[in-house]
């Protein structure tokens, strides 16, 4: 199971189109959450961390927002990515191990999630705890979408529950909203969070 941490996995899942979590499309619930911000959004910087083909920074990028980066450590995403949207900026585009990210390098308003929690080992949920809090500004806001369901435990996604998160996200975020999701993917509904947590500091 280590190797799961390592991008190779992923890269390979990649190559060989065999990435059942993609829906190729924007998460629904993303999709709404992105719709209401206000205009003064758009300035933001705004990280999707774990991307994949990263239908959400398309669809930010689309609706205009200029400060928006994408974090996965799998290449061949990226490179589709950069390839369908050549306007996006490379620089954006980080190829990295999230938990390498360095919070006096970067730091956003607004961090989103999407099967991407689930992916880690589960014992480094607290490393991507403190790391998110780390890499938010403070009052920053993480907001997205997490399991609230039980997957077993050997092989990713690795499934979860409010009660756990709440436990281990209120160590450095408050959390705003967790609620089942009403407007998931057809896919995806009843199984899982919607999430709004707010940096402590
Ligand atoms: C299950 S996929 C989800 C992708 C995307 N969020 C989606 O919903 O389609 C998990 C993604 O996280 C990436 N990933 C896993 N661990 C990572 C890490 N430590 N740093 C950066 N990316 C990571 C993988 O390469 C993969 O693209």
């Amino acid at each position: 199971m280590e190797n799961i941490n390592q991008a190779n996995f992923w890269q390979q899942h990649y190559e060989q189109n065999s990435i059942s979590w993609d829906m190729g499309e924007v998460s629904p619930p993303l999709k709404a959450y992105i719709d209401q911000l206000p205009a003064s959004a758009k300035n933001q910087s705004i990280l999707v961390a774990g991307a994949g083909n990263a239908y959400e920074v398309g669809y930010l990028h689309e609706q205009g927002f200029t400060n928006v980066t994408l974090v996965d450590f799998a290449p061949a995403p990226i490179k589709t990515f950069a390839e369908r949207y050549p306007s996006f900026p490379p620089e954006h585009l980080i190829c990295a191990d999230f938990f390498t990210l360095s919070p006096s390098q970067y730091q956003f308003d607004l961090i989103l999630e999407q099967t991407f929690f689930c992916a880690i080992n589960p014992t480094h949920r607290d490393n991507y705890v403190q790391q998110m809090a780390a890499l938010l500004k403070p009052k920053g806001k993480l907001v997205g979408l997490l399991f609230d369901k039980d997957f077993g435990k050997d092989y990713p996604p690795f499934g979860g529950s409010a009660a756990e998160y709440r436990q281990r996200f209120e160590s450095c975020l408050d959390i705003k909203i967790m609620e089942l999701c009403y407007n998931s993917h057809p896919a995806r509904q009843g199984s899982e969070l919607f999430v709004m947590m707010q940096n402590q500091r």
